[in-house]
């Protein structure tokens, strides 16, 4: 059977949030060959974000070129890729001109911050606080739905093209769709029901736009075209590649990149979790087929759908803003280190925190704070501080947040979970692991092949294609050499690092521009 499964293959586009790849899976869930790009960050004001949608595209197509020209290099052809996956940043909003397909503006990142005044307007408006019942989601930042609002209040190109019925709206996903089955020609325009359910303008229990919310964000859905919602997993619906190395393979998978790594990491069965320490760090908890709004600060989000006869899955969500972006900071704008695995060893060259406590409000702070105006704060700094403090004290904001955030899950779904899957470029530091078992209390459990996000869009994809047909004949996938990191602090030990780490939070609340 492995000799079977090792003869095809599977593509996963990863589009990620500071970088791009394309990996090939074999049947065994094994990459074969991958590339990768980093693609250019825009910072043009404090909190602002931006990408180039036009390097979204360009880094991607790089990706899958390079990658297929290893993989044909090697031997194989590009007959036995049976479909390719994509999987992506969430949020991201792009906007383009439905008749040029020209991109209007610059992709407005998920971190960025600059909506902070309208999601306060927004707060105050008849409606807002039925919002979240609705499509999970509480108004903040972070939703692609406030992006476009600034868009449409503050460039008159969007105006004009929304005024005049030729606004598209997209995520990552659609716009990557969008340009591999070949831009306006073909002018395909979908989404999948996972990435759409971070937009605020699905209804979460029928995973379809509603029109209440369209209404609560003044949007005219004659104007704006918005991508059709689909399963994650299709034959059909997401087209094929237009051009390139691989010209004429179907697309048949695509989901956001978070709902992904559950599907990478196998959170098939309620009450699983994973989470992924990538630029930010999200936590995503299966709750079953029918989705719970947390009342505790967590989103409610959509795990996975796989279409056909199979219910959508929901998961509880929660999103940290800020994770190997903070270890970015230290290297690009700090120059502690000189490359972002190195942060480790920098940690390693001193025995614990030092008393700094650094809270990573990069993006204000997300769940389950929700505090808009938090900006990045250090405490505890004295003439004892060394760089190794603060590199530590980097890793832990994430590994407290992650506890903040299992506090919250077990008091909106009533269970306690008992080992976390992580995976993620932080998860490769052995002491950011154990510092994270130290915190929650219990055992955190590492995967050997930490590329699940880009596994979970080939297995997506692979479903749709016939290549698995149940969940189960995945289970021996990426089980093997899995490294667990048990508590090595007493619980009093823990709660008195983190009950710091909550008076830092409280302290850092209120910085306004
Ligand atoms: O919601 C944003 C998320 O999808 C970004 O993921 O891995 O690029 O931090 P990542």
């Amino acid at each position: 059977d492995e000799k079977k499964l090792k003869k095809f293959y599977i593509g996963a586009i990863d589009q990620g949030t500071t970088s791009s790849r394309f990996i090939i899976f074999d049947g065994t869930g094994t990459p074969v060959t991958q590339h990768q790009v980093e693609f250019t960050q825009k910072y043009p004001k404090s909190g602002w974000h931006e990408h180039d949608p036009k390097e979204l595209i360009s880094s991607v197509q790089e990706c899958i070129e390079e990658a297929t020209k290893k993989f044909t290099e090697e031997g194989h052809e590009v007959s036995e890729i049976k479909a390719v996956g994509i999987t992506n940043q969430r949020e991201t909003t792009i906007l383009w001109d439905t008749e040029t397909g020209e991109p209007l503006c610059n992709a407005i990142a998920w971190p960025d911050t600059r909506t902070t005044a309208i999601v306060r307007e927004l707060r105050g408006r008849d409606g807002a606080n039925e919002l979240q019942d609705i499509c999970g989601l509480p108004l903040s930042t972070y939703p692609s739905s406030v992006k476009l609002i600034w868009l449409m209040r503050n460039v008159e190109a969007i105006r004009k093209a929304y005024d005049k019925g030729r606004l598209s709206f997209g995520t990552v996903d659609t716009w990557l769709l969008y340009h591999l089955n070949g831009g306006k020609e073909k002018n395909v325009h979908i989404t999948d029901a996972t990435n759409a359910s971070r937009t605020m303008f699905m209804n979460l229990h029928n995973l379809e736009y509603d029109d209440k919310l369209l209404k609560f964000f003044d949007l005219d859905p004659k104007k704006i075209k918005l991508p059709k919602i689909v399963p994650s997993s299709d034959p059909e619906a997401f087209g094929s590649i237009a051009s390139g190395a691989l010209k004429g393979v179907r697309i048949a998978g695509c989901l956001g990149d978070q709902s992904a790594a559950l599907v990478g990491q196998q959170g098939f069965t309620p009450g699983t979790a994973k989470n992924t320490y990538g630029t930010g760090c999200f936590l995503l908890y299966n709750v079953g087929e029918k989705p719970v709004i947390s009342k505790h600060g967590l989103l409610a989000t959509v795990g996975y759908t796989f279409g056909r006869e199979r219910k959508p899955v929901y998961a509880l969500e929660g999103s940290i803003a800020v994770a190997g972006s903070g270890v970015k900071f230290l290297m690009k704008n700090l120059g502690f280190i000189s490359h972002s695995h190195k942060i480790s060893d920098l940690a390693a060259t001193v025995e614990d925190n030092g008393g700094c406590v650094f809270v990573t409000a990069f993006s204000g702070l997300f769940a389950p704070y929700w505090i808009d105006d938090a900006k990045g704060t250090i405490f505890g700094i004295t003439q004892h501080t060394e760089r190794g403090h603060i590199a530590r004290a980097t890793l832990e904001a994430t590994c407290f947040q992650t506890k903040a955030i299992l506090d919250a899950m077990e008091k909106d779904s009533g269970h306690k979970l008992s080992e976390l899957a992580v995976d993620g470029g932080m998860s490769n530091s052995n002491l950011c692991m154990q510092t994270q078992a130290n915190i929650i209390g219990i055992p955190v459990n590492r995967p050997a092949m930490r590329e699940t996000t880009a596994l979970g869009a080939a297995i997506a994809a692979g479903f749709a294609v016939d290549v698995w047909k149940e969940f189960d004949e995945l289970k021996e996938i990426n089980q093997k050499d899995r490294k667990i990191f048990k508590p090595e602090i007493s619980s009093e030990q823990s709660s008195k690092l983190f009950k710091k780490w909550e008076k830092a939070v409280e302290m850092c609340r209120g910085w306004e521009d």
